[in-house]
């Protein structure tokens, strides 16, 4: 029984983080790690901060020692897909 209860709510959560999936290895389920052990923690950040940040890596003109990492991650990204990831990732509770 509660192999089941873990394997919907692991399904439940993999559908609903969508994109932030491929993210989540690095930053976190709900965001709430350091990527790498290098960067913030981004959880708790407003979708403007986090929209600044990511179309920043795209642009190369935010970021840190590791942006480069970060690059790779945003440059095949939409402004919308920025904007949604944005708007999931502040609301990680
Ligand atoms: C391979 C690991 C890895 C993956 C995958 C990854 N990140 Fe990052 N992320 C990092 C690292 C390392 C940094 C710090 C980079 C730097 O030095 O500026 C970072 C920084 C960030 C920051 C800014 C935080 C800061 O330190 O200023 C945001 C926002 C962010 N990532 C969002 C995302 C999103 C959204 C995705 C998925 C599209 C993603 N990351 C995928 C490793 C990763």
């Amino acid at each position: 029984m509660a192999k089941i209860f873990l394997g919907i709510l692991f399904l439940s959560i993999y559908s609903w983080a969508g994109i932030f999936y491929s993210c989540a290895g690095c930053h976190g389920f709900d965001a709430g790690k350091k990527a790498l052990g290098k960067s913030k923690v981004i959880k708790g950040w407003s979708v403007e901060k986090i929209e600044h940040a990511l179309n920043g890596y795209k642009n190369r003109t935010y970021g840190s020692y590791s942006k480069k990492i970060m690059y790779g991650q945003v440059k095949r990204l939409s402004s919308k897909d920025i904007k949604e990831l944005a708007l999931m990732i502040s609301n990680f509770k």
